[in-house]
């Protein structure tokens, strides 16, 4: 049995087509890290470009204009999520191609120069595993460039709303730090082993503080809140007056963060390189 199965079902279920139902709003919020991740993967025109966990596929687009005239495939597990990635590439007329596969899996040949990831790269089972084959899809002194979370304490977008909420949640089971989900690189030095254990060289990580676009005003960013990370998942079976309840607290704290501009609490990524 496939070890990413319960993973592959979380992104073909609710969650799959709530991102796919997102779209915008996801490049909204993470606008400013894909400026960051755009700058440090560095895709040059004519290079052959693999987007792992392409999800809706606004960085595949992105990466196609960036490299044009070369290639870029975008790869995920999630079927809703690729359908809405046909669909953009079709409605922006750009050559993509979008493969559904488990990328710990497939089988790979070296033809890409760079394998690019904005947060898809967490969700593996066994990450060693997973990496040393994603390794094979480069070319030799191929690159890999990816963003991932830092710790959630690290992320006040999703953590301050998760504190202000936790008297009214259920008691939450403490969760293995490693284990596949949006945090399971917080741990630098925890990247670092893996990707050595999975063969990659000259890896450099490098902290990033970013602002995450929450919403237009403090109600959009506090519905945001309520979809996303830790706090939907602890609040998935809570009766309705109590989900309210959170909401409201989740508002108050949205709008100690709104600017005219909207509300954007700082968040933090590591952006990760490493060599074949
Ligand atoms: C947090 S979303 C990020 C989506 C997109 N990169 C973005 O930034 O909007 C994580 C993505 O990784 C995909 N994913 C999870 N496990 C995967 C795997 N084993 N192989 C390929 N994609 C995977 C999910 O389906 C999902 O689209």
């Amino acid at each position: 049995m496939n070890p990413n199965l319960k993973q592959i079902e979380h992104w073909n279920g609710p969650a799959g087509k709530l991102w796919a139902s997102h779209c915008g709003r996801n490049e909204y919020r993470l606008e400013h890290v894909q400026r960051a991740l755009m700058e440090f993967a560095a895709p040059e025109p004519g290079m052959d470009v693999l987007d792992i966990g392409c999800g809706c596929g606004l960085t595949t687009l992105a990466l196609a204009e960036a490299v044009s005239p070369g290639s870029v495939t975008g790869l995920d597990v999630s079927a809703p999520m690729l359908e809405a990635a046909r669909a953009a590439a079709l409605e922006a007329g750009l050559e993509v191609q979008f493969v559904e596969t488990d990328a710990s899996i497939h089988p790979f040949r070296p033809e890409f120069d760079l394998v690019f990831s904005r947060f898809g790269v967490m969700f593996f089972a066994d990450p060693v595993a997973a990496f040393a084959n994603i390794r094979s899809a480069l070319k030799p002194g191929g690159r890999l460039a990816f963003a991932c979370w830092r710790a959630q304490a690290d992320n006040p977008w999703t953590d301050a709303p998760y504190q202000a909420a936790l008297d009214l949640l259920p008691p939450q089971e403490k969760q293995d730090p490693h284990a596949p989900g949006q945090f399971s690189f917080a741990d630098g030095g925890h990247m670092k082993n893996v990707l050595t254990r999975a063969g990659f060289a000259q890896i450099r990580i490098e902290s990033c503080d970013v602002p995450v676009n929450m919403g237009r005003n403090a109600d959009e960013a506090a519905e945001e809140a309520m979809n996303r990370g830790a706090l939907d998942r602890a609040t998935a079976d809570l009766d309705e007056p109590t989900r309210a309840k959170i909401l409201a607290r989740v508002r108050e704290v949205m709008a100690r963060y709104a600017t005219p501009e909207g509300v954007s609490p700082p968040g933090s990524i590591w952006l990760v390189s490493a060599r074949n």
